[in-house]
């Protein structure tokens, strides 16, 4: 718990500012998963036609700074931001670790393109509470379509930030992950507007975001994982799957008129992603020869010391936050 001053073999001493508790891989873990809540609260304001409440007012809502604490498209909008606000110092302070500690350049340049991106990501908040619904054509879909792309673009930011400053896991890992990613498309499939089972009601939208993004994690740190251990076929599977689950939250979402064929566009789409997910768990069972990393020696796992450098993505990783040499 106590922060520490650690003199270690190096000749230079090595002052650690922060617990040891508080690694960039679990701050970074913890922003992604809540930002992964606040797309999907997102979702949820669009669905429930909450997007232009609080009078067209931002930052106030109704001439209030707090509105009614009670379930009213008021305070679903407002819910949104203030989740937002919370999410963004978060952000901020994953990028901040990842600038003070010692990862690659890449982690750290993943973690300050997603800060970069939140006053924009504001920005085109705040045109569709304000301006959006008052100028014509300005509550309409380049905003929507920007808001949802800069949202899922921070999201997979963090998730690299995420799973480059953590383990680097082998076959077993890469599995349990894809193992996931398949338990979660499945009800994401079943709530899918694709297949019309079950009303595509708003909380219905907001549920198959969170699955669907879930799913998305576990493809992404599968494919992150198989791209280390230079397993190409899992990770081309995964690809497939990660760009096809992109496209299915996309259409999920009113960017195109859903017409019938894009209803059957969509449905092809879904059965892509849930092929290719399962083709790769398929490579994966059959690949025998992944390099299999070894127990980490003390607190986070790093990659380098698992196996030798492949030089895709982000291959240094740092388990502590906040180190300041
Ligand atoms: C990191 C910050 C944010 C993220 C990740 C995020 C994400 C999202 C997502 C994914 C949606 C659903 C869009 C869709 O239906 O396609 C959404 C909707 C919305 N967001 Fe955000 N948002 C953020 C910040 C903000 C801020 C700061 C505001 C306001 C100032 C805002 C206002 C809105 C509004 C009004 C909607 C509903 C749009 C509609 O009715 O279609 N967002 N947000």
């Amino acid at each position: 718990m106590a922060n520490r001053i650690n003199s270690s073999t190096s000749p230079v001493s090595v002052m650690t500012l922060c617990p040891d508790w508080l690694t960039l891989h679990r701050f970074a873990g913890v922003t992604a998963a809540l930002t992964m809540t606040l797309i999907s609260l997102g979702v949820y304001t669009a669905a429930t036609g909450s997007g232009l409440a609080c009078q067209a007012q931002w930052p106030l809502c109704s001439d209030q700074l707090i509105p009614a604490l009670t379930i009213n498209p008021d305070f679903v909008e407002w819910f949104h931001r203030v989740w937002a606000m919370f999410v963004g110092f978060m952000i901020i302070g994953t990028a901040g670790l990842a600038w003070v500690g010692d990862v690659s350049k890449k982690t750290r340049l993943a973690a300050v393109a997603a800060v970069l991106l939140l006053p924009l990501q504001v920005f085109f908040g705040a045109v569709t509470v304000t301006i959006g619904g008052l100028i014509p054509g300005g509550y309409t879909l380049v905003t929507h379509a920007a808001h949802q792309l800069i949202a899922l673009t921070i999201f997979t930011l963090l998730g690299l930030v995420t799973l480059s400053s953590g383990p680097g896991l082998g076959l077993d890992g890469i599995r349990w992950a894809l193992g996931v990613a398949i338990g979660l498309l499945l009800p994401a499939t079943l709530l899918s507007r694709a297949l019309p089972l079950l009303t595509y009601s708003p909380g219905a939208q907001g549920w198959f975001y969170l699955f669907a993004l879930s799913a998305g994690a576990g493809l992404l740190g599968a494919a992150f994982w198989s791209a280390q251990r230079e397993a190409s076929r899992v990770f081309r599977a995964c690809l497939v799957a990660l760009v096809g689950l992109f496209v299915t939250l996309l259409l999920s979402r009113d960017i195109v008129l859903y017409t019938a064929t894009w209803q059957s566009i969509h449905l092809s789409v879904v059965t892509i992603t849930l092929l290719a997910t399962i083709a790769a768990m398929w490579f994966a069972r059959t690949t025998g020869t992944i390099q299999q990393p070894t127990p980490p020696v003390s607190g986070d796992w790093h990659p380098l010391s698992l196996t030798p450098e492949s030089g895709l993505f982000f291959s240094r990783a740092a388990g502590s936050a906040c180190t300041s040499v």
